[in-house]
């Protein structure tokens, strides 16, 4: 038997044996390997209620990497509630702090990263994300997002007369910067938290198997 055909069979075993381990081990930690192999970060993206900081916990505890969240990067730097820093310092002081947060995370360690959903608002910061790693879009529809966004009461930007007025307006002024870096785009409305985990953890094997990049657009809608 040539020796190629011996190779793909070994390639094909192990990567049946991977399968059916992912589906029985709790800590996917083949996933871990392809992830490391491309030495990159998992970059979560979306409009506030999208579930990123949630998820975030899961990638987090699922891949044992360290999460990064650039909001809690901010209200650490300014040791100020989010809120407290648009009506203290103006939105315009936040942003710059954001892409302040990005430019340190560039040289970080791969990580989970968890990011406010009105980072992609400055371009300097669409060219930061792409450097980090894979790009995560968490979706979902506007009802859903408001819901979930509206329950804390701690998002400065719904601090207004209409507050669902003004998330709908502001999802659909950015729907085409979260298009435009996402490497992957996920329909979070009907899954827990770790399903969203476990399903972006899934991606990165399909991609691999398809001998994709990460990095490449992939808007698969499964
Ligand atoms: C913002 C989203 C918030 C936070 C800030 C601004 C936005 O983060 O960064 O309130 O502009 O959408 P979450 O997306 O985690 O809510």
């Amino acid at each position: 038997m040539p020796c190629s055909i011996l190779l793909d069979a070994k390639i094909t075993l192990t990567f049946y044996q991977a399968v059916s381990l992912r589906d029985a081990a709790a800590t996917c930690s083949w996933h871990i390997e392809l992830m490391t192999q491309r030495s990159q970060s998992i970059v979560l993206i979306g409009m506030m209620g999208a579930g990123k900081s949630a998820v975030g916990l899961c990638l987090k505890s699922r891949t044992g990497f360290p999460q990064f969240d650039t909001d809690e990067m901010i209200r650490s730097k300014f040791r100020m509630s989010i809120s407290d820093i648009f009506s203290k310092l103006g939105e315009d002081k936040f942003r710059e702090a954001e892409t302040e947060v990005l430019q340190k995370l560039s040289s970080a360690q791969r990580a989970i990263i968890v990011t406010g959903g009105g980072i992609v608002l400055r371009k300097e910061n669409l060219e930061l994300l792409k450097k980090l790693g894979a790009v995560v879009w968490l979706e979902a529809d506007v009802a859903t997002l408001f819901k979930r966004a509206a329950q804390t009461g701690d998002r400065p930007l719904l601090h207004c007369k209409n507050p669902r007025e003004a998330f709908t307006k502001t999802l659909r002024a950015r729907l085409s910067l979260y298009a435009k870096i996402a490497d992957i785009r996920l329909d979070t409305s009907a899954l827990t938290d770790d399903e969203v985990a476990l399903a972006i953890l899934s991606r990165f094997k399909k991609s691999r198997g398809n001998q994709h990049s990460v990095q490449s657009n992939d808007y698969d809608d499964d």
